[in-house]
């Protein structure tokens, strides 16, 4: 039986993942072990906290973390210590929405809330005098790369009645050239986008200035 060795990749630079797997690779390395962790199963989501943490040290933009999460007030203790800016969690996935906020406001960072598209904004009347932030979701949370539902937008005009004025409200999910658009019209001024930025036929730089400059465009409109 051939002895084989696994290297975790949990624990590998993040920053250098390709130069170092290539290392390993000629090293002789047999298998590349990944450790999925869900916050629930085992008291950690390490492998999305990693994340955060090497971005902070790569960056000084902000990072947000989108908590689509079933225990969103533990794991907005684990990326607060991972450094996340900006916590955004779903309210109807939080016994005590009001207490994330406290909790993430006495860390010194800010607080959002994320709506699922068949999530009503009147869920967060109750707390929308004190979050930072909204996201309105347009696409059903879990996968990059769904159709636009405009469903999502239309509760945009009421969040910016309900919370504080010129606070940021965010679109995410299909938000392109086409629809970025639409979005910015109802109200959105944060635009979330994978697909459009990363699995573009022209480079992230590129397609970000793309989808800038369409939203823009309707801004002058
Ligand atoms: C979906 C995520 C979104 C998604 C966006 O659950 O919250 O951020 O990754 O992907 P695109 O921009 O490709 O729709
Ligand atoms: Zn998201």
């Amino acid at each position: 039986m051939k002895l084989k060795i696994a290297p975790a990749i949990m624990d590998a630079d993040l920053l250098r993942l390709g130069e170092v797997l290539e290392q390993l690779e000629q090293a002789g390395a047999d298998l590349f072990h990944v450790d999925v962790m869900d916050g629930h199963y085992v008291p950690s989501m390490v492998g999305c906290t990693r994340i955060v943490a090497a971005i902070k040290r790569l960056s000084s933009v902000p990072v947000d973390a989108h908590l689509m999460v079933s225990n969103p007030h533990q794991a907005v203790r684990w990326f607060l210590a991972a450094g996340a800016d900006i916590l955004m969690f779903h309210p109807d996935a939080a016994e005590a929405p009001e207490a994330i906020i406290e909790d993430i406001h006495k860390a010194g960072r800010l607080a959002g809330v994320a709506l699922k598209p068949d999530t009503s904004a009147d869920l967060i009347r109750p707390f929308a005098g004190k979050v930072d932030c909204v996201l309105a979701m347009t696409v059903f949370p879990g996968f990059s790369g769904q159709a636009f539902l405009e469903s999502g937008c239309e509760k945009i005009p009421e969040l910016r009645r309900m919370c504080r004025a010129g606070i940021d409200i965010y679109v995410d999910g299909g938000i392109n050239t086409e629809t970025a658009p639409i979005a910015v019209r109802y109200g959105a001024n944060v635009l979330v986008a994978a697909s459009a930025i990363f699995a573009s036929d022209v480079a992230p730089a590129e397609a970000l200035e793309r989808l800038r400059r369409a939203a823009e465009g309707a801004l002058k409109t």
